[in-house]
């Protein structure tokens, strides 16, 4: 954990203010790589989880946070009450939606918020000449959260729903990407889901598509039934009730799992799965994974089988 200093908050649009988080009392904050995010920990036990969008090399950090009328209060803390001068803990950065190591052309899907990754991955490819395309979607321009600096580039689309007419085109988008370029694509749900979709249409190859949710589907619990979760190393069984998550079982039970956002959203709990067959409700993993029944996210996932083999 660190302890930051809110230095800077600025409106970057209406609906979007911009952090800056410098370290407290001198202390070094981790270096990070493009994709990355950062748990903010807020008052009430509130978790967010946010993409660092500012430059690689700054000894300082920057979130962008969109305010969400319909949210469960963080980002109404942090447009309303949190000020500079502000303290707050944050994790260590984690990368979840990394860039590909390879030099091959990226093309880059980004909707409203989602944009907040794409930032420095556009400035990590800008740096080391690798090829890329962005189409960013908007809803109207004054939601326009990027500097001319990169809406003066000719491989930058910014698509105005309002001005233009419509929705962006992903499939043209898509068809266009040559055959080995690297797909990613993060913003709202249904943004992603489209171009996920549409991308399987066009028989891209799911290796190359990478993706990032902000927050999870409503997760349908109606048909939840109880488990059993044995813990590898003990041999101990765990029962899971019908009205409780494996994540709570487990808490109860003395076995501590690392979890942030608690709605499969983050990976932080994904856990070794041995043996049984998972229920996936999280949209962390990709549906390969999820087939794997390798891992597990403990926070929202069941089981299909009887019981669950846990490497823990
Ligand atoms: Fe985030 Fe489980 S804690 S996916």
């Amino acid at each position: 954990m660190y302890q930051v200093i809110v230095s800077q908050k600025e409106a970057v649009t209406s609906r979007v203010s911009r952090l800056t988080l410098s370290p407290k009392d001198g202390q070094a904050l981790p270096a990070w790589s493009p994709g990355a995010h950062i748990d903010v920990f807020l008052p009430d036990g509130m978790i967010r989880q946010y993409s660092l969008c500012g430059a690689l090399d700054a000894q300082h950090y920057q979130i962008a946070v969109q305010w969400e009328e319909q949210g469960k209060g963080g980002s109404r803390y942090i447009h309303q009450t949190l000020q500079p001068g502000a303290e707050l803990t944050i994790s260590e950065p984690r990368n979840h939606f990394p860039l590909t190591e390879d030099n091959s052309p990226c093309l880059f899907l980004a909707a409203g918020i989602g944009i907040t990754p794409f930032i420095p991955m556009v400035e990590a490819c800008l740096s080391s000449n690798r090829p890329f395309k962005l189409s960013y979607a908007i809803a109207k321009a004054s939601d326009n959260l990027l500097s001319e600096h990169y809406t003066s580039l000719a491989n930058v689309q910014v698509h105005d729903k309002a001005t233009q007419g419509a929705r962006l085109d992903i499939s043209a988008v898509l068809a266009a990407a040559t055959a080995n370029s690297d797909i990613f694509v993060c913003g709202p749900n249904g943004f992603i889901n489209d171009v996920l979709s549409l991308a399987a249409q066009q028989g891209v190859d799911p290796a190359r598509l990478h993706r990032e949710f902000f927050t999870a589907e409503p997760i349908d619990h109606s048909d939840d039934g109880s488990f059993e979760v044995e813990i590898a190393s003990t041999g101990q069984i765990v029962s899971v009730g019908k009205d409780e998550s494996m994540l709570e079982a487990l808490e109860d039970n003395g076995f501590f799992v690392p979890v942030s956002c608690e709605e499969g959203v983050c990976g932080t709990c994904i856990t070794p799965l041995l043996s049984g067959e998972a229920d996936h409700k999280d949209v962390f993993l990709t549906d390969k994974e999820k087939a794997q029944m390798d891992r597990v996210a403990v926070c929202c996932s069941r089981a299909k089988s009887p019981r669950l083999i846990l490497d823990l």
